[in-house]
């Protein structure tokens, strides 16, 4: 399955507040996904942003007013409405939130969304007393009894030099808040699925760690595939720099022996698991409390005892579990026999020492190897790409 985004038709409602310039950004990595938005401006907003700025992105009218003759609402003031697969408000103000909870249709906007039976997503962006305030709240709660997504705000330092509740979500959230809406319905919905990303760390002592390579991409990828799909997303996360995606819970934890007990906490009532991560084999047979000293010696033996294979250890009657095999040679071989060996029911392999695949980059090429001696190499896609191709297969095997 694509990116729900693709081909989608996006209604992108952009109120006065001063965290609109960040409309913007939305608007152009919506238009870059593939979607077709129309921006429907509030007069305020207006004061803030010229629709030109937002014409100029989209390629497409912005509508402003709903009496404007050149406006598209002008020959049909639901067109807009009609044709949206969901409708976004971003920045959304208290002013339009409480007109939303109460139904009215007193601009182009709102009229907008009192026609259309498309989802509707409302991310406020506010000082944090005007979002305190109870006729906020209270219009917050009504909308969202109605099924409309609230996403954010987030904390921090607002406009108004307050620090606290009111800033409008990041473009990647509200992106990921658009592609869950969108894809609620898809194959996965009703199901669960825990993914596992990132390189475990295993200490020497307080200030020391065995780690590896890995970033996380490829596990955070797959998981927001799963969740653009309709299912219940868990990460059980050794450390990365990738941010918490939108709608997804992640479990932080940093050695192979925390990983193993958080999963099979979330595999008890799951129907997947891939296990992306990159599990260190080894680990100190003891962490020093203190900070090994560098002393006279020329040398320093540690002494490691090999971790549990996790992923062989899951053994729920009803998971789906992948693996993936990270290898430098052999690499069909080596997959086949982890496949084997751990009790998978399909394996992705892919050449380490390629340099657009493997850690770090946003790309990567596998084989998949599935229990039943099938084998399909796939080409270099995006990590997001092999997710989609690794979850059509999960998809067959769910029981
Ligand atoms: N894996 C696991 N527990 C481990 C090691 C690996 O669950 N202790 C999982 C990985 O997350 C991956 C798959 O097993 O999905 C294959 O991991 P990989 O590191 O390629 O293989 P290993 O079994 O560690 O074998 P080797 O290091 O000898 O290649």
């Amino acid at each position: 399955m694509p990116d729900p985004l693709a081909n989608s038709n996006i209604a992108l409602g952009v109120t006065g507040s001063i965290a609109c310039y960040k409309a913007v950004d939305l608007a152009s990595k919506l238009t870059q996904a593939g979607a077709l938005v129309d921006v429907v401006m509030t007069a305020d907003a207006c004061k803030f942003l010229a629709p030109l700025t937002f014409r100029s992105i989209t390629h497409r009218p912005v509508v402003t007013n709903v009496f404007d003759p050149q406006s598209e609402l002008s020959i049909d003031h639901v067109a807009i409405a009609e044709r949206a697969d969901a409708v976004i408000v971003a920045p959304a103000t208290a002013n339009t939130i409480a007109k939303l909870a109460h139904g009215f249709a007193d601009d182009a906007l709102t009229t907008t969304i009192l026609a259309t039976q498309a989802p509707l997503i409302v991310a406020p962006a506010m000082d944090a007393h005007m979002y305190d305030n109870v006729a906020t709240q209270r219009n917050i709660a009504t909308l969202r009894e109605r099924g409309c997504v609230i996403a954010g705000p987030a904390s921090g330092r607002l406009a108004s030099g307050l620090v606290g509740k009111g800033r409008l979500l990041e473009t990647p959230e509200l992106l990921g808040c658009l592609r869950q809406t969108l894809g609620s319905d898809g194959d996965l919905a009703g199901r669960k699925v825990v993914v596992s990303a990132g390189g475990t760390q295993e200490p020497i002592d307080p200030v020391r760690v065995i780690a590896n390579h890995s970033s996380g991409k490829m596990g955070y990828a797959v998981a927001e595939a799963a969740r653009d799909r309709g299912a219940e997303v868990s990460i059980v996360s050794a450390p990365t720099a990738l941010p918490d995606p939108f709608g997804i819970k992640v479990v932080s934890v940093r050695t192979a022996l925390q990983m193993q007990g958080a999963l099979h906490k979330e595999c008890a009532n799951a129907d997947a698991l891939v296990m992306a991560a990159a599990v260190a084999d080894w680990r100190p047979s003891d962490m020093s409390d203190q900070k090994v000293k560098k002393g006279a010696a020329d040398t320093w033996q540690i002494e490691l005892i090999k971790n549990p294979d996790i992923i062989a250890g899951i053994t729920f009657e009803r998971l789906v579990k992948v693996g993936f095999a990270a290898e430098s040679e052999d690499l069909v071989a080596n997959a086949e026999s982890k496949l084997l060996g751990k009790g998978l029911h399909l394996i992705a392999a892919n050449d380490i020492t390629a340099e657009d695949s493997g850690f770090g980059v946003d790309t990567n090429k596998v084989v998949l190897l599935d229990r039943e001696g099938g084998q399909e190499a796939l080409p270099l896609m995006s990590k997001y790409d092999v997710g989609c191709a690794i979850l059509d297969r999960v998809v067959g095997y769910l029981y």
